[in-house]
């Protein structure tokens, strides 16, 4: 196998990630995927930097020992945590990491003010701090971290009416406080976009990064001369969890065509 053809090794927490997932897999249709859902180990967002650094050194590194060509962090508090060290340790391997899209939010922005629904983790970062400093000094940033979403999600819980009160409670301050532009700065959240249609005007733009991971992904990969010709082998999913609850919540969130093989992390 010639190395464009190696497979690329994507990760999150947990089902997160598959909203990154989706939007690499229809822009590189051509590419072998293999994903880690972090299931045993969530939320990251409640977790201190150094335990995600700890994760996020086994996953590489078992990426790496499958030979995967690429890796991406399809996670906002991962890669504020371990993405400036995964590179230092790898500094051949093409690694896209994701941060909230502060810089497309302040260009959108018409009120002036821009909400961040975000991890705990994620809006503590020195990482996220210099993000505001460099792209929203002419912006007002209201952040809003959200703990038991990510949990709920995980159940595949994207309706209920708890999941719907949490959410709006997270929410409403973003509204009151003027913001037209709202980032949703984690994977998970992409997944609750229906739901928050339903709970803000139709004026507010929703902003998300998966689409300009996998952008990145590929020119990274054209640059090594690393695209892959295809056709994509089986997609393989692993868990740090339940394996069977993964099968089982997997069409919820990946509708896609792929032949796909599950095992435990
Ligand atoms: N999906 C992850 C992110 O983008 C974090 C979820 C968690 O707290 O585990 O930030």
């Amino acid at each position: 196998m010639s190395r464009s053809d190696a497979p690329i090794g994507v990760f999150d927490s947990g089902v997160g990630g598959l909203s990154v997932l989706g939007e690499i897999r229809s822009l590189l249709p051509n590419e072998s995927l293999l994903y880690v859902a972090d299931c045993g180990h969530i939320p990251y967002g409640e977790k201190t930097p150094e335990y995600i650094r700890q994760r996020c050194a086994v996953i590489a590194e078992f990426f790496h020992q499958q030979g995967a060509k690429a890796l991406v962090l399809a996670c906002n508090t991962a890669t504020v945590a371990a993405v400036a060290d995964l590179r230092e340790r790898y500094p051949d391997w093409p690694i896209v990491g994701m941060e909230p899209a502060v810089k497309p939010a302040a260009a959108a922005t018409r009120s002036g003010r821009v909400g961040v629904l975000a991890t705990t983790g994620t809006l503590q970062s020195a990482k996220f701090a210099a993000l505001l400093d460099r792209f929203a000094v002419d912006v007002q940033v209201v952040t809003q971290p959200c703990p038991g979403l990510v949990e709920l999600i995980e159940t595949g819980d994207l309706t209920s009416p708890a999941i719907r009160h949490l959410l709006r409670g997270y929410v409403e301050p973003l509204l009151a406080a003027g913001c037209d532009t709202i980032i949703l700065g984690c994977t998970h959240y992409p997944f609750l976009k229906p739901l928050l249609h339903d709970m803000v005007p139709d004026s507010i733009s929703l902003i998300d990064t998966g689409g300009a991971v996998a952008r990145q992904l590929q020119r990274l990969l054209a640059q090594c001369d690393l695209l892959g010709g295809g056709p994509a082998l089986d997609t393989r999913f692993w868990t740090s969890g339940d394996v069977e609850i993964f099968r089982n919540i997997l069409p919820l969130l990946w509708q896609k065509s792929d032949s796909v093989r599950f095992f435990a992390l």
